[in-house]
């Protein structure tokens, strides 16, 4: 591409998706649905439960609806507005089916290869993983592109699928020859909630996958639970709590418990540090375990009380589905032109 090459100038848009597959955690809250929140007042956003990416694993059946509608209320329930911000489940839109295909065969299999989720997913034996989850990442490509979505607040774990979303949009642009058709997706992945580590090991991420529950906490554990496993979060022996950045150069799971607490507290590590150096984990794990129900407790009674009334949450899903399609329908109907479809819409 060179210099003088258009580059998108159409309105900004935020887009994000959560998959409803396992129960929420606090990484997922901290990393995307916080953000979520705080982002709607300015910009306009649409965030998807993106139950096709939970397919491409087994999924049963009878239980596949429920936990999109639990994603649904995690969402409201951190504070995602259904009048300010679009919500509702990716199956419900066919734009999201159709694009991914289109993006099949702009993306080229080397780049989907180099994807290290896959890999992760996959395990050992990848010659067993479905076809879905190897290109789960060019259907995230088509979630964010079927809006033309500008910005991605993701965690950072999704860095890499970002690099590819903007990969294909790029080419499509080229290969079609409409310079600046769709827009290369940003990811927005700073602040210290954006990769939140596990309890029991701070060097992985916390996550829905690892088989131990202590590694994680999650939205729906209760105030004992909490403090429970912050009291049993792994720290180490090197002395009390650092007063500064420096000091916790290879101690990955102070830093971990550190960095949870500015993201709930909103203070900068560095304040947090100020407040808490010198003193010893007896005094910093109460402290923020107790933070930790205070910021978690309402956002769990709140996702309790919306699905005591599934059909509230399914009709709000439904009128998010209305506007979604409303505005990705058009975008894919120019997009079969570019491609030079018989048909059109
Ligand atoms: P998913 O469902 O695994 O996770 C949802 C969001 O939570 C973030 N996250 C974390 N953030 C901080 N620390 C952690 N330990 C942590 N674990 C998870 C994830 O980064 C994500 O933002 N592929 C996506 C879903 C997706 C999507 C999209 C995202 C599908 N299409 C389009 C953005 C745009 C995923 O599996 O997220």
């Amino acid at each position: 591409m060179t210099d003088d090459t258009p580059t998108y100038a159409g309105p900004e848009r935020v887009f994000s998706g959560v998959q409803p597959s396992g129960d929420l955690h606090l990484g997922n809250y901290l990393g995307a649905l916080k953000k979520f929140a705080d982002l709607q007042d300015d910009h306009d956003c649409v965030f998807c439960v993106v139950d096709l990416h939970a397919i491409t694993v087994p999924q049963d059946p009878k239980l596949l609806a429920q936990k999109t509608r639990e994603i649904a209320a995690a969402f409201y329930a951190a504070g995602v507005d259904p009048d300010k911000a679009v919500v509702y489940a990716q199956s419900a839109v066919p734009a999201h089916m159709e694009l991914a295909w289109y993006f099949n065969c702009v993306a080229r299999m080397g780049w989907v290869e180099r994807m290290t989720q896959f890999k992760d997913k996959a395990g050992k034996d990848s010659e067993r993983a479905s076809v879905g989850l190897f290109t789960y990442p060019v259907l995230q490509a088509a979630d964010i592109l079927a809006y033309k979505a500008t910005h991605v607040p993701v965690g950072e774990d999704q860095k890499q699928h970002l690099e590819l979303s903007r990969d294909i949009a790029e080419r499509f642009n080229r290969e079609f020859d409409v310079p600046g058709f769709f827009p290369l997706p940003e990811p927005l992945i700073k602040g210290p909630g954006a990769r939140i580590m596990s309890l029991k090991d701070g060097t992985k991420k916390m996550s829905k996958s690892d088989p131990a529950e202590t590694s994680r906490i999650n939205l729906i554990d209760d105030a004992d639970m909490i403090a429970k496993k912050i009291k049993k979060a792994k720290t180490d022996v090197l002395g009390d709590m650092p007063s500064d950045v420096d000091g916790l150069e290879g101690r990955p799971e102070v830093e971990n418990l550190v960095g949870i607490y500015s993201a709930l507290s909103g203070d900068s590590v560095d304040q947090v540090l100020a407040e808490f150096g010198g003193k010893g984990f007896g005094a910093f794990k109460p402290a923020l375990a107790e933070l930790a129900c205070e910021k978690l407790g309402p956002v769990t009674a709140k996702m309790r009380e919306l699905l005591a009334d599934p059909a509230e949450i399914d009709a709000r899903l439904a009128r998010g589905a209305e506007a979604a399609q409303e505005i990705s329908a058009p975008i894919i109907s120019e997009v079969r032109d570019i491609i030079g479809f018989w048909h059109k819409s």
